[in-house]
């Protein structure tokens, strides 16, 4: 999709929208072309029954006296309820409205809105970027799909003032839609496509933009003594990796304050559950079981890809869960990198021992002063959550209030779940110093306690736990279906409002 801003102007052909606020309220181009049409708009509007709600539409062919073969009229809501995400949401609504209407342009002009708290140029660039969020499309392997099926939309050109300004912030929000593409991509893509090799390879793509990559084998992570991360990767015949990825875009000789931040993303590229294997039915889904890893990677590309001001690693833990002869088993007691002991019940619950020692070695290397770990870990968080909010944990109220803002303002909605001594508890082992199930109940909470076990004093530390977010089976105003790239945009976000200089 291509984007162009320019001047409020009424073109003479092809498709136009323009918008009006509930009521049904039209704007000032609205009533122009009312009244040269006749009023054709109000009993368009009239007989659509529109009330001019959000997302709403309604399309005039040929409307009479006007030189545009196709005028759509698209809700705004409230004027006084318009943030940021209510012209995101309507630049997707339009994509998928028009972007199978045979135009290969269209133009949109978004007209003063009297009340409205969003900057003009904010607005032009948040509608480019809910169009491009949700022109995404994954069909790579889609070889016999016919030319009419596909979309034909091309342009979208978004007439408003101040366009100079709206071109500058979406190339930055442009930048940011292109991780939120990589990951989606990444997740999209089956198990037999990615596995570790191949997405650390990926990750290595990224030395392009500036990021520095390095790659460590089983033999590297044998030496620093990851038993945990190995265990899991040992019935599979590719070789498990963990890649370090590290964004310093700071001005030479200053350095973040406390340390940099830290991401750190499981990566299983696929997960059968190993010995303690997964019923075949849905088992297909487990090729996304990457997906904390491939939020990582898109957000070092968006964080690289816009130059961002921040010095950020991240680090994810690849490796496939399979069941061989050489497959870990139940029971079985692995020595995790910190020295901790893990007593292995599950072979299904393996993600928390993926982390364990991406975490450990992420802080023992880098020192970081935050770190957030994402994970499609559990599937008592969709039970908790649903599929639309992802769980929240962590040691330190600011950092999750911080984290639960930036949800909110990009909408990849997090809700805080508790943690406490109650829950870790459960986890302990008669065996070993912990076991990796905590038993039948609150299985996301004793999975997020077993990771604070990892968590060295003073770091502040957020678990994002994703299993419902990752993927979506229906399509959302910014989000087609499939793989989501949630925690992208939330976290780009969290970097440049806090972590900014
Ligand atoms: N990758 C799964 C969690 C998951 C399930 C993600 C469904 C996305 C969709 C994870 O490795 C897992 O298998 N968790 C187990 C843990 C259990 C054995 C304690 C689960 O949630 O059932
Ligand atoms: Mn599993
Ligand atoms: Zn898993």
């Amino acid at each position: 999709m291509k984007f162009t801003f320019a001047k409020p102007f009424v073109p003479e052909k092809g498709t136009l929208v323009i918008t009006a606020t509930e009521g049904p309220e039209l704007l000032a181009t609205g009533k122009e072309l009312d009244k040269k049409s006749g009023f054709a708009l109000t009993k368009a509007m009239k007989a659509g029954k529109f009330k001019g709600k959000s997302g709403q539409m309604v399309s005039i062919y040929a409307p009479h006296n006007l030189g545009v073969d196709r005028l759509v009229i698209a809700g705004l809501g409230k004027a006084d309820e318009l943030k940021t995400k209510s012209y995101e949401t309507l630049g997707g609504k339009l994509y998928a409205t028009l972007a199978k209407g045979h135009d290969s342009t269209v133009a949109l002009i978004l007209d003063e809105v009297e009340g409205c708290g969003v900057d003009v140029a904010e607005r032009s660039a948040r509608v480019a970027l809910g169009a491009k969020l949700r022109s995404f499309r994954f069909d790579k392997y889609r070889t016999k799909e016919k030319k009419d099926a596909k979309p034909t939309l091309k342009a979208l050109r978004l007439l408003a003032e101040e366009g100079t300004k709206a071109r500058d912030l979406f190339n930055e929000y442009d930048k940011v839609a292109e991780g939120v593409f990589f990951t989606r991509n990444l997740v999209s893509e089956p198990a037999n496509v990615i596995y570790p090799a191949s997405l650390a390879k990926e990750a290595k793509g990224l030395k392009e933009l500036g990021v520095e990559v390095t790659v460590l084998g089983e033999k590297e992570m044998k030496k620093l003594g990851m038993g945990a991360l190995l265990g899991v990767g040992q019935g599979s015949e590719r070789e498990s990796k963990l890649v370090v990825m590290e964004w310093n875009g700071l001005p030479k000789g200053k350095k973040q304050d406390g340390g940099p931040v830290a991401f750190v993303g499981k990566g299983v590229t696929f997960d059968s559950g190993g010995i303690s294997i997964k019923p075949s039915a849905g088992m297909e889904d487990m090729k996304w079981d990457m997906g904390g890893s491939g939020v990582v990677l898109g957000l070092m590309k968006a964080l690289a890809g816009r130059k961002a001001k921040a010095h950020v690693v991240g680090i994810v833990g690849l490796v496939e869960n399979m069941p061989s002869g050489s497959a870990q088993r139940p029971g079985d007691i692995v020595t995790s990198m910190s020295g901790q002991t893990i007593e292995v019940l599950n072979t299904d619950a393996e993600g928390r021992l993926v982390l364990a020692d991406a975490l450990w070695y992420c802080q023992e290397t880098y020192k970081p002063k935050i770190v957030v770990d994402l994970a499609t870990l559990t599937g008592a968080i969709m039970v908790s959550l649903g599929n639309t909010i992802a769980g929240l944990f962590s040691n330190d109220d600011e950092l999750a209030d911080d984290l639960f803002a930036c949800g909110e303002a990009v909408n990849e909605k997090l809700w805080r779940m508790p943690m406490g001594d109650d829950f870790d508890k459960m986890i302990n082992s008669d065996a070993a110093d912990m076991k990796n199930i905590g038993g039948r109940w609150g299985g996301s909470i004793t999975a997020a306690q077993f990771l604070k076990r990892f968590v060295q004093e003073k770091v502040k530390w957020a678990h994002l736990d994703i299993a419902g977010v990752t993927w979506s089976s229906a399509d959302k105003p910014t989000v087609p279906k499939g793989g989501t790239g949630f925690g992208v945009r939330l976290l780009d976000r969290y970097i440049a409002d806090h972590h900014e200089s």
